[in-house]
């Protein structure tokens, strides 16, 4: 197998893995990568990537990237049998993506750094589709060297990137961030279908929540699923929205701060997941609105901009 020394490793090929690979690899970035699922590693070949054969060969990286679900899932690809640091060669720099807790990066961090393996943690926002189109932001924490040392291979994947401070910081900026993506998301379904009941085509009503003071990239990029209910594209799992509520909520907790409208879309979403929405985008949420509002929606098959073309 080649040398991956110099190189830069990836774990985790899934929706936003990929999509960010590619990024790096556009920009010119020699990446090896694994993936659980190999066969999802196999179609970046084309793109210039090299495949690891194991997540430990790609210990002599000098930095190596994790995309991977949740807290659990990173320490098993780091620490777990046959992980990223469990043999005797360490790659110098961990730079993980994955939306986990703040004490679980805590633990990683104390974990790596005890092995002489610098940390980074860069959560994004964006989505797949936002990260092909090299829109994403992302934010990082740890040591501010570690983080100017990295920029250049965060810039390759982002519209802009920030460091937000020391330790676990940029965690608890993505469970913030994530908070209000829920929140959004569910507002936005609710007034979509009292609009809609009340006699407001949706394509219209989203196409002027999208162009008054309200409208974002993100009530943009969802304007096309939600008027189309193409469910089935997914970006984002109800299970996954799922999961980072409960990272607000508890982070709430522990820093004493009430957060109404967060715990009712905690229940609404739970709600969703609970219903067996699955392998289905969290935008669902739309028709099961509408179905407790004993309204039928119907796809009104309207060519609507994401907002995300080049
Ligand atoms: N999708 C979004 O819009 C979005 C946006 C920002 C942040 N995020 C966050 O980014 C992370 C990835 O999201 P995603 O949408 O890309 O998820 P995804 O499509 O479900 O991909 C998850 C990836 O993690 C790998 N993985 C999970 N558990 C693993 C384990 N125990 N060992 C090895 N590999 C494991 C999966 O491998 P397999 O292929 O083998 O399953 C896959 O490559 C999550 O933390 C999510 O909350 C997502």
């Amino acid at each position: 197998m080649a040398s991956t020394a110099g190189t830069i490793g990836w774990i985790g090929l899934g929706r936003m893995g990929e999509a960010m690979v590619k990024r790096l690899l556009k920009a010119g970035h020699s990446v090896t990568v694994w993936n659980r699922t190999a066969a999802k590693a196999e179609p970046l070949v084309e793109y210039g990537a090299s495949i690891a054969a194991s997540k430990q060969a790609l210990s002599s990286c000098d930095v190596v990237f994790t995309m991977v679900s949740t807290t659990d899932d990173l320490k098993e690809v780091l620490f777990g049998a046959g992980g990223l640091v469990t043999g005797s060669a360490k790659p110098k720099v961990v730079v993980d993506s994955s939306s986990i807790s703040q004490e679980g990066s805590a633990e990683i961090r104390e974990h790596l750094e005890a092995l002489g393996v610098a940390y980074l943690c860069t959560p994004v926002s964006g989505n797949a589709k936002v990260a092909k189109a090299g829109k994403l932001l992302t934010v990082s924490s740890g040591p501010k060297a570690l983080y100017d040392q990295a920029e250049p291979f965060l810039q390759a994947m982002a519209r802009k990137v920030m460091w937000v401070g020391e330790g676990e910081l940029a965690r608890v900026w993505k469970i913030a961030h994530n908070t209000m993506f829920g929140v959004v998301i569910q507002n936005l379904c609710e007034i979509t279908v009292l609009a809609e009941k009340a006699g407001i085509p949706r394509h219209v009503f989203l196409e002027s929540i999208n162009d008054s003071v309200l409208g974002s990239m993100y009530t943009r990029y969802k304007t096309p699923m939600l008027t189309n209910l193409t469910f089935d594209q997914v970006t984002f799992t109800p299970k996954l929205l799922l999961k980072d509520m409960d990272l607000g909520l508890a982070a709430a907790k522990s820093y004493g701060v009430a957060m109404p409208a967060a715990a009712a879309t905690r229940e609404s979403v739970s709600r969703m997941v609970g219903r067996g929405h699955d392998n289905i985008d969290f935008a669902v949420l739309l028709a099961e609105t509408a179905k407790d509002a004993g309204l039928e929606l119907k796809s009104e098959n309207v060519k609507m901009s994401d907002g995300l073309e080049a």
